[in-house]
């Protein structure tokens, strides 16, 4: 049993190293939108392609995708405004969650922000989407004290 599950290990371990981290280029917005639309990511108020057009103008290089072969599986897109990283659009595609990929997609996310000085992530977690919390807890964020507001300056309905 032991070494069954340490075989288990060794293949997931294999299968996440081939798993190819890019940046986004504009001929990958429609799989993108339709990993986010299959990661129940995409809501009425956030069109997912205008959210795409808004991160290719502002650190574009912070916005990652993950491939497995030709086929987009994962997705980061990561920020620093010159005090907080912040996340956002992290999916994986159903089929291969709860193999180490969005751990993977985060530990590149963050290096990429600690490169250019971020001293800290936030985070925002619609409430409708509890299940993903204890995610972050496993990779190291903590629930931080505070009321969470926003301020929408453009309608994307
Ligand atoms: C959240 C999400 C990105 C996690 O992706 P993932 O590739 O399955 O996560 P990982 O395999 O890297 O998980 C690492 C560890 O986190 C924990 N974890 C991940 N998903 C979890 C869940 N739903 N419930 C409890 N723990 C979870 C586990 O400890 C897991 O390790 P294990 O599988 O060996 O037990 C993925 O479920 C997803 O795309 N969800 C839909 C989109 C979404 O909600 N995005 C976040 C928006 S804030």
């Amino acid at each position: 049993m032991q070494q069954r599950t340490a075989a288990r290990d060794r293949n997931l371990r294999e299968y996440i190293m081939k798993l190819k981290i890019r940046p986004f280029v504009p001929s990958d917005e429609k799989a993108v939108v339709q990993l986010w639309t299959d990661c129940g990511l995409v809501v009425p108020w956030n069109n997912p392609h205008r959210d795409i057009q808004r991160k290719l103008k502002v650190q574009s290089d912070l916005f990652l995708v993950g491939c497995s072969g030709d086929r987009i599986i994962a997705t980061v897109m990561a920020g620093y405004d010159g005090h907080r990283g912040w996340i956002n659009y992290l999916a994986v595609h159903p089929q291969h969650q709860r193999t180490g990929i969005a751990k993977r997609m985060m530990d590149q996310a963050e290096a990429k922000v600690r490169a250019v000085g971020c001293p800290k992530i936030n985070l925002q977690v619609r409430s409708t989407n509890a299940g993903v919390i204890e995610f972050y807890k496993t990779i190291g964020f903590k629930i931080d004290d505070v009321v969470s507001f926003g301020k929408r300056l453009e309608p994307d309905e």
